[in-house]
């Protein structure tokens, strides 16, 4: 289907509304709902991606609820998350439903001929769905196409009451279902598409429902039918599509939906998930050709890793680029650069601002911040390495310490190439250890060693006879 195109009316022209006023209520948080996240992104932010993939004309979010909080993380983040789509967001006042919401966007949708109403609580949807609803409606000419889906458990759905022939009669919210009715395990999704000049006067028509007194815009059918006009359903392929999140146990489970998927995502491009039920990946996380990934880790935010890896068991990597043929066992790495043939853990903490490696070696028990560990150095055991700059080649003993810290500043620690460190020293920052020069075990460095030279700085050992 053509899906942008002429703008105005009569035209082919195409929009999408997202709803997002909502108050949010059964998630119990002061965060509004759609900026929730799952795998590391704001739940609104899945169906503006399919949105800005479909290529409307325009794209409508009805913020209402702490809208200024979901309008600006929409805005700072619409360029990272790729969305080039204009958006134009639309305030409504008063959470008086799905139907007052449409009510109030009229302005923005009487640009379009036809539009894709949405919710942004529907973070499941694919693009696929929608392309083909999309197409579905075109092919059928129908006024009105509305996305449902089978579920097991119905409950808190609107539920889809078809004629014998098929066409969509009318949407009864549960609150308002007969026994009968509320048996019925088609459900409205929330997503459908409308010409807009049937919705406008569809809309105009509703009237307030139930205890709180709210509009539903799916009230819209029975006066679109009224008036002449078709409702006809398209049932999404799978019915998680149709899943939309009001508390957080419905975040959860979407959350492990789209883990899934992104899992798979990886697995059919080339990559090892050993257990796919314990390993969790956000959106964006990118990951090279044969790189095994083991169970228990969790790859958070823009985390990159090369191809040939062994990422686990136990990582958790958040930020972090890994270059190919690294290994990451039981350790944590936070917005750091991992390079080539490197290999961390297994119990390493490496704190944001490292870069270390090509073929370093970050082992167990120790942790380094805000650091470059050069070329094939290692930092094997039971260390800690602070604001630093480690050259190729050199050799960290055991339970290093680089003391950055005086109680007010921190201080720089830098380490030539072929350096020696023995085990057990501390490096009172700031000091320069230099090219090839070695450090004896035991020994509290608080002056710059030259190039090549011996540094022992503790005393002398006494041996005396015992009586
Ligand atoms: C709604 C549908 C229901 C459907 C379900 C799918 C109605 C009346 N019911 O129920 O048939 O099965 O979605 O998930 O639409 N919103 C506003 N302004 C408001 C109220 C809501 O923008 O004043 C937005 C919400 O932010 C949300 C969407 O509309 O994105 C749906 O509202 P919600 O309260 O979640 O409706 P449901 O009870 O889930
Ligand atoms: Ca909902």
């Amino acid at each position: 289907m053509r899906a942008s195109g002429k703008k105005g009316k009569g035209g082919q022209s195409f929009g999408i509304l997202i709803l997002a006023a909502g108050k949010g209520t059964r998630m119990r948080s002061d965060l509004p709902k759609v900026l929730h996240p799952i795998c590391g992104r704001p739940m609104i932010h899945y169906i503006l991606r399919i949105a800005n993939a479909l290529k409307p004309a325009g794209i409508g979010v009805v913020v209402g609820h702490k809208g200024d909080e979901v309008r600006k993380c929409i805005q700072s983040s619409a360029k990272a998350w790729g969305i080039s789509r204009p958006i134009t967001f639309i305030k409504q006042q008063e959470p008086t439903g799905s139907g007052a919401a449409v009510l109030g966007a009229l302005p923005f949708l009487k640009k379009f001929q036809t539009a894709l109403v949405t919710c942004g609580d529907a973070p499941l949807i694919t693009f696929d769905t929608l392309f083909a609803m999309l197409n579905h409606h075109r092919v059928q000419k129908g006024q009105v196409t509305i996305l449902t889906a089978r579920v097991r458990d119905p409950k808190g759905y609107g539920r889809i009451l078809r004629s014998p022939v098929g066409e969509v009669l009318r949407i009864v919210e549960e609150a308002h279902a007969s026994a009968k009715e509320a048996a019925i395990n088609e459900v409205n999704s929330g997503t459908y598409i409308f010409e807009v000049s049937l919705l406008m006067s569809a809309v105009k028509k509703l009237t307030p429902q139930g205890a709180k007194k709210e509009f539903y815009l799916t009230d819209c059918l029975e006066h679109v039918r009224h008036e002449g006009g078709r409702a006809g359903g398209f049932l999404s392929p799978k019915s998680e599509e149709g899943y939309g999140i009001n508390t957080r146990v419905q975040l959860a489970q979407a959350q492990r939906i789209l883990n899934r998927r992104m899992l798979e995502r990886l697995m059919i491009s080339g990559v090892t998930v050993e257990d796919p039920a314990t390993t969790y990946v956000d959106a964006d996380v990118e990951i090279g050709q044969d790189s095994v990934i083991l169970p228990g880790t969790i790859l958070r935010g823009k985390t990159k890793i090369g191809k040939d890896c062994v990422i686990g068991p136990y990582a958790m990597l958040e930020d972090a680029a890994v270059g190919n043929g690294c290994t990451v066992a039981i350790s944590s790495v936070r917005d750091s650069k991992i390079l080539e043939k490197s290999a961390v853990g297994p119990f390493a903490n490496i704190r944001p601002g490292t870069s270390a490696g090509p073929r370093a070696k970050i082992g167990n028990f120790s942790e380094v911040k805000a650091s470059r560990i050069g070329y094939g150095s290692k930092v094997s055991h039971l260390s800690y390495v602070g604001d630093s700059e480690i050259a190729e080649d050199v050799n960290i003993g055991a339970g290093t310490i680089t003391c950055n810290y005086d109680g007010k500043n921190k201080h720089k620690t830098v380490i030539g190439a072929k350096a020696f460190i023995g085990s057990n020293t501390n490096l009172v920052a700031p000091v320069r250890v230099g090219r090839g020069a070695v450090v004896g075990a035991g020994s509290t460095i608080t002056e710059d060693v030259p190039d090549g030279n011996l540094a022992i700085a503790r005393s002398r050992q006494v041996n005396k006879a015992r009586r």
